[in-house]
């Protein structure tokens, strides 16, 4: 485990801004230090603005802890990391009462889980007992220990990495816990240009780091702007043509209205947490592009990353090589918004 970090209030002199300006800034900073990624980067603060949890999966090198770490330095909230092993044990993330002698009392000493911004690396190698205590402090919002109960921080988010290629002294998530992330994200490799931009990136933060010349200092996003910005995605206009919209999509996973090879690939169909989480996402997507309304455009971008992962397909569809991301950008094409 990293060390957690816990950081200083940034100093009053810095030009205030909007909420929605202060957002567009640390987008625009998160981006800077990526190459490539921008979908990465719109899931990060779209699940940070909408109050949700991010499942990112790539392959190792790809950015993702770098991704996390600089949304960490934009915010001026606490962050810790965890790496899962198999030999991870549920109070080693949520904490553990300590006894002490000198008062006769057992004290609660707050696990990592007690951070607003929580990076958990590799969170398929956590055994299930690990894996369903964090996924219960995500959706309860706060951890019980010896019968008494300790909330956690606000804004709590969590961002959790899967390497799809080892599958060796892995547990699989199970689908009802895959169910409480807001999205779940793939990174690709890089193609040649980015990788080189990689490499120019790489080296002029090296060479930065060597003269000392430190980089213009960040103005760090407060919890009082972030609720600020969250309050303003809550009440973006979200139409109830493009409700309808996201109902008839998820509802296509149910009732085979897009087509029964859709129907017949499903084993188990998106809950109503699918259509809440892509209305949602849908809101923080159009805050984060300066409309105070949604359009048909954020929920279809979106639905790939917030309903795949809640879908289970039949074994007969999975042994034909479709995906769940496939069967979902299928429903894309074929239910049109009104
Ligand atoms: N798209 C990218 N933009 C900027 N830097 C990148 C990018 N891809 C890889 N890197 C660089 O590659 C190195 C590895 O990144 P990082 O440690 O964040 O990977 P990771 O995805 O967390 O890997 P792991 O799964 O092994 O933890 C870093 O030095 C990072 O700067
Ligand atoms: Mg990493």
């Amino acid at each position: 485990m990293d060390h957690p970090r816990t950081v200083e209030p940034t100093e009053a002199t810095d030009p205030p801004g909007t909420p929605r300006e202060r957002v567009a800034a640390l987008a625009d900073a998160l981006q800077a230090g990526l190459v490539g990624h921008a979908a990465l980067v719109e899931r990060l603060m779209i699940a940070l603005l909408a109050g949700g949890h991010l499942l990112v999966e790539g392959a190792p090198g790809l950015a993702k802890t770098r991704a996390v770490k600089r949304l960490a330095d934009g915010l001026e909230a606490s962050f810790s990391r965890i790496q899962c092993t198999p030999d991870l044990m549920p109070a080693d993330l949520t904490g553990t009462p300590v006894w002490r002698p000198d008062r006769g009392v057992f004290e609660f000493v707050a696990g990592p889980v007690f951070h607003s911004l929580l990076l958990v690396d590799e969170i398929n190698r956590a055994p299930p007992k690990v894996q369903s205590a964090l996924l219960e402090a995500m959706a309860e919002q706060q951890v019980t220990s010896g019968g008494t109960t300790h909330p956690l921080p606000d804004p709590f988010m969590v961002v959790a990495t899967q390497n799809p290629i080892e599958h060796e002294g892995t547990f699989p998530l199970p689908e009802a816990q895959l169910d409480r992330f807001l999205f779940h994200v793939a990174v690709g490799f890089p193609d040649a240009v980015a990788e080189r931009g990689i490499l120019d990136l790489v080296e002029r933060e090296q060479q930065l780091e060597m003269t000392s010349a430190s980089a213009a200092p960040i103005r760090r996003l407060t919890v009082a702007e972030i609720r600020a910005a969250r309050a303003e995605v809550a009440a973006v206009h979200l139409a109830p043509a493009l409700k309808d919209y996201i109902v008839r999509l998820v509802m296509a996973t149910r009732d085979g209205s897009a087509g029964d090879d859709v129907r017949a690939a499903i084993e188990h169909p998106v809950s109503p947490r699918g259509s809440l989480a892509l209305a949602a996402s849908a809101k923080a997507r159009a805050y984060l592009s300066g409309r105070a309304y949604a359009v048909p455009e954020d929920v279809a971008m979106l639905a790939g990353d917030a309903l795949a992962h809640r879908l289970g397909l039949t074994w007969r569809a999975a042994a034909e090589g479709e995906t769940p991301r496939g069967v979902v950008a299928r429903l894309v094409e074929r239910v049109v918004p009104l």
